[in-house]
């Protein structure tokens, strides 16, 4: 019973390691297309036909569900590829709805009309392809009244973070959250609505200072896909083992993976 989980590159490791601590028996199979990454920047039917790509190759790996940790991907193409693509006895899922829900206090499959709730101003740190998707703000309409979200493309950071040049992604994340706080001096949420952002998690926070929740995706997508295998054990694939995938050259990144969530990572090609 494996399940699949897919990024651009490194970011939906932090995905990865959250759902390995809450379901320990599950195998999961790992594919970065680090080859192409960063997503972030590609128009629509680019990150389409990438993200089908890889999909295929993890349903080939006995995962019939697959998670796009992706939020770019989940952005841009996952809407398309559930009406167009995916058949019956495959599932794939992403890494907004369970962070939205969260934000707006419901619980998974509440469909109620849009309502008040808390936090009022959100701060959106996303890929420019998210941004311009507006998916973010598409599904907290269908929760929520009166959040005021404002959103900063934060060009840049995928590529610093895939390249391994920390310092850069550093002053890059400082500057975005600056930029954001010009037009939203006092956010009350901050969504890191992009995988790799939680490698830089220490630096968005300080940046935005005491006060602000930051939301990290990736323990409520693992809470998220717990319930799911719970309600549809079906789709725990026949895969056996656990496994790396890349696109890219295995050494470089299996070195990158093993810098930044200091444990060691061994890649393979996909
Ligand atoms: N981790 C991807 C995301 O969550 C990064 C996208 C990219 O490659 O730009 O959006």
């Amino acid at each position: 019973m494996a399940v699949g989980v897919f990024d651009s590159g490194l970011g939906g490791l932090t995905v990865l390691d959250a759902v390995a601590r809450d379901l320990p028996d599950v195998p999961f199979v790992y594919y970065g297309d680090n080859a192409h990454a960063p997503y972030g920047v590609r128009d629509a039917d680019d990150i389409f036909a990438l993200t089908c790509a890889g999909v295929e190759r993890l349903w080939a790996e006995g995962c019939d569900l697959v998670i796009l940790a992706c939020n770019t991907a989940s952005a841009a193409a996952l809407k398309r590829m559930q009406e167009t693509w995916v058949p019956a006895d495959k599932r794939v899922l992403g890494v907004f709805v369970p962070l939205i829900e969260a934000l707006t206090e419901r619980q998974w499959g509440d469909n109620s009309p849009p309502r008040e709730v808390a936090v009022k101003h959100v701060a959106l740190f996303a890929t420019p392809a998210t941004v311009a998707s507006r998916a973010f703000q598409r599904e907290l309409a269908f929760r929520a009244i009166g959040v005021d979200v404002e959103a900063q493309p934060c060009g840049g950071v995928v590529d610093a973070i895939e390249q391994g040049d920390e310092i850069l992604a550093e002053a890059l994340v400082r500057s975005h959250v600056e930029a954001l706080k010009r037009r939203m001096p006092h956010p009350e949420a901050a969504i890191l609505g992009c995988t790799h952002y939680p490698l830089m998690e220490a630096t968005f926070r300080a940046a935005l200072g005491p006060g602000v929740k930051v939301f990290s995706q990736a323990d409520l997508v693992a809470e998220s896909l717990k319930d799911y295998l719970h309600r549809r054990p079906e789709f725990a694939g026949a895969g056996r083992v656990s496994k790396f995938l890349t696109t890219g050259d295995p050494q470089r990144v299996s070195d990158k993976a093993t810098q930044f969530l200091r444990r060691q990572i061994r890649f393979e090609p996909a």
